[in-house]
């Protein structure tokens, strides 16, 4: 495996594998890396010659400047892992190397019909567009055939495959394909994220209510009678209840549109919670 840090050297790489007409993956992370991303990546690897794994905290996603000081960042531990799993690449610039001063303080305003302006999008302004800059740019940069997402951040995906198949970036990335990766969650329920890394154990107890709330919400859609309106109100007070949990939204949504529906159908629920300072997200299908 071979760590790369400019982007004159990722491109020189790129140009190898594509001229030995080899299919590249891409897996873009921020770091911090744990089971979640490694099913990402096993699957990248397994799907395509090369795998190239990014990992980069890109200062243009975070609206919070301490949330980005506070993002636990390692990137000997996340090397050993992704030499373990057969990544063949990693790229881990600096954020001079990634941005020039000018696109660092630049704030784009991308159009994705909607979908940034609900849940992290209200919460978060700007955060949709710096993924936007970031993951169009490791798109030009590494052109790969398939790229790996999670489905815990299912907000950023719907925009993702936004920006691929409908914005006017459509069609500037090839036949790029994005592959949506389900949520990897610890045997106690808990959505695996970086940030369970600033949780301390009690924390970490206190946090499970939120997939287990999430999971007995399923049950509560089925009961007679229930309602949308219902279940969110349910589940927000159900979180609420808990000392140490503080709901931020909940919002029960079409997976398509991200707008709120009054139908199970096709639905998903998106939480964010509060867990003492840690910001924790977590999402279920009905
Ligand atoms: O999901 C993440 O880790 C980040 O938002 C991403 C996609 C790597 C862009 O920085």
């Amino acid at each position: 495996m071979q760590i790369i840090t400019t982007k004159k050297e990722l491109q020189a790489m790129v140009e190898a594998c594509k001229a030995t007409g080899k299919t590249i993956g891409l897996v873009p992370t921020m770091g911090a890396l744990h089971e979640g991303h490694a099913s990402l990546v096993k699957r990248a690897v397994n799907e395509n010659n090369v795998c190239f794994v990014s990992v980069f905290v890109n200062p243009t996603q975070f609206n919070n400047k301490e949330d980005l000081a506070k993002y636990p960042r390692n990137i000997q531990r996340d090397a050993e892992l992704l030499e373990t799993i057969g990544a063949d690449f990693v790229f881990a610039p600096t954020p001079e190397e990634m941005y020039s001063e000018e696109e660092m303080n630049t704030t784009f305003d991308f159009d994705f019909a909607g979908l940034d302006k609900v849940m992290e999008g209200k919460m978060r302004p700007g955060h949709f567009n710096g993924v936007v800059q970031v993951v169009s740019r490791l798109f030009y940069l590494v052109q790969p055939d398939k790229a790996y997402f999670g489905e815990k951040d299912f907000q950023q995906l719907a925009i993702i495959h936004h920006m691929v198949e409908h914005s006017s970036m459509a069609g500037t990335f090839g036949n790029l394909q994005i592959i949506d990766c389900p949520i990897v969650r610890e045997a106690s329920g808990l959505a695996l994220s970086s940030r369970n890394e600033r949780l301390s154990e009690a924390e970490k107890k206190t946090a499970l209510a939120i997939s287990k709330t999430l999971f007995a919400s399923l049950e509560w859609a089925k009961e007679e009678g229930a309602t949308v309106a219902d279940v969110q109100q349910r589940v927000i007070d159900s979180i609420n209840a808990i000392e140490g949990l503080e709901v931020e939204y909940y919002e029960i949504v079409d997976q398509t549109s991200l707008l709120p529906t009054d139908t199970f159908d096709h639905a998903i629920g998106c939480v964010t919670v509060y867990c003492g300072p840690v910001r924790l997200i977590d999402n279920i299908k009905y």
